[in-house]
């Protein structure tokens, strides 16, 4: 069962704990949410969001993730004005980069226009975003080792969050703004911002993701050799999202 963690108000409501998630469930079911409502998120509630996140493995061990929680504090706020500036110019270059407005993008209720509303939404309301999580990463010039041990924590943050009845997602358009949140936050500069993770309550609803069938992501033994036991479970739904297919 997919437990609905949608909130029909926008005004702050009760919050009750939702009902414990199984984690493969959890897995298949956390999804971008760019829409929060405006309830807070819960201080406890951000602690094990946090706890959770620093889980992760890390290349040696080496725990060399740190993140900045920007909530209402002076300078979560400055920061949140800079970053909203950001994230409107970055979705503003992806809108006419991958031609969000053409084709089917002309007709309202297509997929494409719908996306495009959804994440015009997420870019003019950045601001009201109840937390944003800085996910960093030490080594700013190192290599494949210490860039790549800050995903697994972001990805376990956005997983603790669901279970919690939050949302959130993982974004890189913090880029163009970088050195000045390095300054404001005092981001030192063997530090890499590597991540930005919006949370909140979702507006909308968590549910299963929709991913391109196993048989094209998932070879056996030699690269595109079909691995014939690597089914999707029944009912899943596909999306046509990503790559051109080479094969049928
Ligand atoms: C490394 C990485 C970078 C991403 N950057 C952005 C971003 O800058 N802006 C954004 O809105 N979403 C970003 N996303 C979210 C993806 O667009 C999203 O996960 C993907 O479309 C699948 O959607 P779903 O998670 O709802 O299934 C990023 C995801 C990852 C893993």
């Amino acid at each position: 069962m997919i437990h609905d963690t949608a909130s029909p108000k926008e005004e702050p409501t009760e919050f009750a704990p939702p009902p414990p998630l199984p984690l493969l469930e959890g897995l298949a079911t956390t999804r971008s949410i760019r829409r929060y409502t405006s309830d807070p998120i819960l201080d406890e509630d951000l602690a094990t969001m946090l706890f959770s996140a620093t889980r992760a493995p890390t290349g040696s061990n080496r725990q060399n993730f740190r993140f900045v929680v920007l909530r209402d504090g002076p300078i979560a706020l400055q920061a949140k004005a800079l970053l909203g500036e950001a994230f409107r110019k970055g979705w503003s270059e992806k809108r006419s980069d991958d031609g969000y407005d053409q084709g089917s993008g002309a007709a309202e209720n297509s997929p494409k226009a719908r996306t495009a509303r959804a994440m015009q939404h997420f870019v003019d309301h950045f601001e009201q975003t109840p937390v944003v999580v800085l996910g960093c990463i030490r080594g700013r010039h190192r290599a494949f080792q210490d860039g790549a041990s800050i995903f697994p924590a972001c990805q376990n943050l956005l997983l603790a969050a669901r279970a919690l009845g939050y949302g959130g997602v993982m974004t890189g358009w913090h880029r163009m703004v970088e050195n000045e949140l390095r300054q404001l936050i005092g981001i030192p500069e063997e530090v890499t911002i590597a991540a930005t993770i919006p949370l909140g309550k979702p507006q909308g609803n968590h549910g299963p993701v929709r991913r391109r069938p196993l048989q094209e992501l998932v070879y056996d033994d030699a690269w595109e050799q079909p691995a014939a036991w690597a089914n999707d479970p029944e009912g899943t739904r596909f999306t046509q999202a990503g790559p051109p297919r080479e094969r049928p």
